[in-house]
């Protein structure tokens, strides 16, 4: 059997306000998008995710959704979605949207009608309480963006439930008519021939009915994001998730092959629950162990890459994640070299990649002044913004590096290296990040063994490096990476004739001695190898 696309592919993150401006608003736009379609096949990814582009009033830039069914007019029209999908399709590229179940807008007019009295149908859609005897909130739930996590409603003299933004109500997922409502529009998509949807905080979907206090995190320290405050244990997983999650999966089931994707923050043993116990939930429950792990180094990777490939379901297919909207870039994390180590290990491992754009030419972290933050969670907090992560991707050299017209003032600042760093750039330079980017999905999409062969970790003593084998059949590769800014030797048992099919500094082949292997600082390589 064939396996399915989304095991194979490659996904690429669209964050659509910073890709590509079509009409010198300084917002990217769909339109912006489909004109970028022939770099994206060129890359050689295989789906693109688009974060969110319904009518919003961009209290968090499109996370809080007032019609799920339309366009905003600052993203394009219907129509031009459906441009885009069907020149997606055209080029063999798929199309997977962001789904937003878990709050809308308060300019929803469900939300709307709920806030008009206690008595409107809609009420019940949302989560409403009565103030606790002191007049203060119900309970000591906490706000993901900081503050409590209720908002008073003079006129209905209630408190209704926000776990992000004050302006992002939370939906009253227990009441049936709303789910029946949010896989309509799951529906209303699926129609329209959208490849699959990623799932925001699918983990939040249901919160406890009795309401009761969350305990605080003891290991939280000032200064660290708000969400982490508190532990999550009656706001986040819990039980009754899993049938919601079925459901999504079985409407989307019904229109082939469409790829469910889960926004979940837990740790390992818990993320497997999403999977289902028969495999009947999210095709790919995010796995986010490299984007939160505090150091960047080869032994803490080895062993999330080994536990999480152990404790997989049987069947279930593994995924792995750089980077994203919501944190710092790796380029950033890791720093630009080691960032080129992290590309050969996210492409290389077994299991579907997702790259958020502009991770492939190696863009960093921008800067952007405090009085310039547009992100809510940065409103006072600068250090805590998500704006630095969210700047215009870098086409070329010339002015607002081509994401935008020149003379027009991007929604965010470009950042200042973009004339060292993109894609016009590095297009040309057989050695740029771009390039290696390109060559390791080159090399990944042509070999059974680095899409869908087995993994195995090897054990060799250097504590600086990380080596797997990845084999299909008779096809074997050795990934051996540094992750030190040292040389590093490394001695394998391995008996075998090896030869260097990609080094991350693109300037390296030919046969190679894997009993004494010298990595260069820094350095990856992916090594085809054959049995003596
Ligand atoms: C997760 C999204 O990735 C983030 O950007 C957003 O702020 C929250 N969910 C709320 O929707």
């Amino acid at each position: 059997m064939q396996p399915p696309w989304w095991q194979k592919g490659v996904i690429y993150q669209v964050y659509p306000r910073s890709f590509m401006d079509s009409n010198n608003d300084g917002i990217g736009d769909i339109p912006g998008i489909t004109s970028k379609l022939d770099y994206l096949q060129w890359l050689g990814v295989d789906a693109i995710w688009l974060s969110p582009i319904y009518p919003s009033p961009m209290a968090d830039f499109g996370y809080d959704i007032a019609n799920y069914t339309d366009i905003d007019q600052v993203f394009g029209k219907l129509e031009d979605l459906e441009r885009l999908l069907q020149q997606a399709h055209a080029r063999g590229l798929k199309l997977i949207l962001d789904f937003v179940p878990n709050h809308t807008s308060d300019e929803h007019p469900w939300f709307q009608q709920s806030r008009a009295s206690r008595t409107n149908e809609k009420r019940s859609w949302y989560i409403w309480h009565d103030p606790a005897p002191d007049g203060g909130p119900p309970n000591n739930w906490t706000s993901f963006f900081g503050g409590s996590a209720w908002q008073f409603d003079e006129k209905t003299e209630q408190y209704y439930l926000h776990m992000f933004d004050v302006k992002q109500p939370d939906l009253n997922w227990r009441n049936p008519e709303v789910c029946q409502a949010m896989y309509d529009v799951l529906r209303f998509w699926l129609e329209r021939g959208v490849d699959g949807f990623r799932v925001d905080v699918l983990w939040m979907l249901l919160k406890d009915e009795q309401l009761r206090d969350n305990p605080p995190n003891p290991n939280w320290k000032p200064g660290e994001a708000h969400e982490y405050r508190q532990l999550g244990l009656y706001t986040e997983d819990q039980p009754g998730i899993h049938e919601i999650v079925r459901e999504m999966r079985r409407t989307l089931d019904t229109y082939g092959e469409r790829v469910l994707i889960g926004e979940i923050y837990l740790p390992p043993e818990r993320l497997m629950h999403y999977y289902g116990e028969m495999l009947d939930e999210a095709h790919l429950p995010f796995n986010f162990q490299f984007v939160t792990m505090p150091t960047w180094e080869a032994r803490v990777i080895r062993q999330i890459v080994d536990k999480y490939e152990a404790i997989l379901p049987e069947g279930a297919w593994p995924n792995w994640v750089l980077g994203n909207h919501d944190r710092p870039r790796i380029a950033t994390r890791a720093g630009r070299e080691q960032a080129r180590v992290a590309q050969m290990l996210l492409l290389t491992l077994r299991g579907t990649p997702t790259c958020y754009y502009g991770d492939e030419i190696g863009m960093e972290n921008g800067s952007v002044p405090p009085e310039m933050i547009h992100d809510p969670r940065g409103k006072g907090h600068p250090e805590l913004s998500r704006d630095y992560e969210r700047t215009p991707m870098q086409w070329d050299s010339g002015p607002n590096a081509g994401f935008s017209a020149p003379g027009v003032t991007t929604w965010l600042p470009v950042a200042n290296d973009y004339q060292s760093w993109n894609v016009a750039v590095e297009r040309d330079d057989a050695l740029s990040f771009l390039s290696l980017t390109r060559e390791l999905l080159m090399l990944r999409r042509s070999s059974p063994a680095l899409t869908l062969g087995a993994y195995q970790a090897i054990d060799e003593e250097n504590e600086s490096c990380f080596v797997y084998l990845r084999q299909h059949d008779e096809q074997r590769y050795l990934v051996a990476l540094n992750f030190s800014a040292q040389e590093q030797e490394i001695h394998l048992a391995i008996r075998g004739r090896g030869h260097v099919a990609l080094s991350t500094s693109m300037d390296r082949d030919g046969a190679i001695d894997l009993s004494a292997l010298r990595l260069r600082p820094n350095e990856g390589l992916l090594i085809e190898y054959s049995i003596i």
